[in-house]
């Protein structure tokens, strides 16, 4: 949770891993989608007074890129969520990077007021807490939110909780209730966390009516997302065919994450490191299926395996034929389903059904087994974290997969699987396969 003060951009040597940036701040290959004003809705976000900023949207879509990329002049403290596990945690942290102690000790009041730094006897002054002259040592916790919070006003520094939706929600909710005074006082703050059913999780928090301005990062679009093959490639002196990179637009399920990892793969792929002096070709029959199943395979898998074995029961769950060979149980066969639709990132009740015949012999499972299974499956998801596996969404009868990760998983493990059935029959082999 770095503190950001101006400093002079450093110049960026082009190579494989500088130019394809997955997991990381892309500079070269950086999109900034204008034409959607993504980068202006959050600098106005910024400057509309005693607002908390809510910056949201769908997994991997690019929200701590955008807000690394805006605020990257601005002087910002930045912590990450994820660290985050008691109330004080986040005043802790704050007071580390402005160098305040969390505790100090003294041991008499002339003492104590002789040995302590700058930082703490204004500290002290602050809070009016000097030992009287009678007391023996003592260690003295700081109130670290009254001083992280009047500094960052002070100071102007804006306070960024990066994937505010994992703090737990009661440190969530008690943190909402401590900062919405000092917002008001004008503290800024921004908070960036998922969507869930395309809903801002912040904006609906009751506590925050009418003090939250919210910025959604719009889905990512094929134009956009083919600009990072065009740039990088063209950075790296490699010429790559429009049909290559339209598969890959294709095949990246709208994540700019696995374009950029793509794209690297490739490059490894056809051995470029640094820029190169003559012009690198990527044939335009350059096999990309070995590269997206084996991806495929590190990134959607722990979640596909929770949502596999399906909810704990002892009960023993009817096997349903396979056309395809084999047998599988009603998640699997569900699982099976969703990946057979593409997987689409959303799937109406009636095309999964549709599916669902598609990839059973037997007779197709009675409507409630089917909405039952679908039920748990998004149970199981919930439990695994925001947006990670399947949503029903049992008023609209639609199944949301968000998780891009998942999607290729789906797509290239499961999907691709009984689609390169030859023959149309799946062997018990593969079958077995798809849990490991
Ligand atoms: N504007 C962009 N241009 C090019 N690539 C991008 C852009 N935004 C994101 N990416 C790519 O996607 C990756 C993930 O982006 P980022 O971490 O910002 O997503 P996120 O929405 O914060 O994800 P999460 O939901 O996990 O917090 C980046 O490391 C980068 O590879
Ligand atoms: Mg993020």
């Amino acid at each position: 949770m770095p503190i950001v003060r101006r400093e002079p951009a450093p110049v960026i040597p082009v190579t494989r891993g500088t130019v394809f940036v997955a997991g990381g701040q892309p500079s070269i290959t950086y999109i900034d989608r204008q034409h959607l004003n993504v980068e202006y809705s959050l600098q106005q976000a910024l400057n509309v007074p005693n607002q908390i900023v809510s910056l949201a949207g769908p997994s991997k879509s690019g929200k701590t890129v955008l807000c690394r990329k805006v605020m990257q002049d601005a002087p910002h403290i930045w912590i990450e969520g994820g660290q985050i596990e008691r109330g004080t945690d986040i005043w802790d942290k704050i007071c580390y990077v402005l160098n305040y102690p969390v505790e100090v000790q003294k041991k008499s009041k002339d003492e104590g007021k002789a040995g302590i730094s700058v930082g703490v006897a204004e500290f002290l002054k602050f809070e009016g807490s000097l030992l009287n002259g009678s007391e023996s040592a003592r260690t003295y916790k700081i109130d670290t939110m009254a001083q992280a919070i009047r500094h960052l006003r002070e100071e102007n520094i804006v306070l960024i909780i990066d994937d505010f939706h994992y703090l737990p929600e009661t440190v969530r909710k008690s943190f909402l209730r401590n900062i919405k005074g000092p917002v008001f006082d004008g503290l800024k703050l921004v908070l960036l966390s998922v969507t869930h059913r395309g809903l801002d999780a912040v904006k609906a928090e009751l506590e925050l009516q009418g003090r939250v301005y919210s910025v959604v990062v719009p889905e990512w679009n094929p134009v956009d997302l083919t600009k990072i093959p065009q740039r990088g490639f063209h950075a790296l002196n490699v010429q790559c065919p429009s049909g290559v990179a339209h598969r890959l637009t294709q095949e990246c399920q709208q994540s700019p994450f696995l374009m950029q990892k793509l794209c690297w793969e490739i490059s490894a792929g056809i051995g470029v490191d640094t820029r190169s002096e003559k012009p690198v070709p990527i044939a335009n029959s350059y096999d990309l299926v070995p590269i997206f199943q084996r991806l495929s395979k590190d990134f959607g898998h722990p979640t596909y395996q929770k949502l596999e074995i399906g909810p704990q029961s002892r009960k023993t769950r009817i096997q349903k034929k396979l056309r395809f060979g084999g047998t599988a149980d009603i998640y699997k066969a569900v699982l099976m389903a969703i990946a057979a639709t593409g997987p689409a990132a959303t799937i109406t009740y009636d095309e999964l059904r549709a599916k669902l015949s598609d990839v059973l012999i037997d007779t197709i499972p009675r409507k409630q087994e089917v909405t039952n299974a679908l039920k748990l499956l998004a149970a199981i998801s919930r439990d695994i974290g925001d947006d990670a596996g399947i949503d029903w969404d049992s008023e609209e009868r639609k199944v949301d997969i968000s998780d891009p990760y998942l999607r290729f998983y789906l797509r290239w493990q499961v999907r691709s699987q009984f689609e390169s059935t030859v023959g149309g029959t799946l062997s018990q082999r593969l079958m077995g396969d798809l849990r490991n």
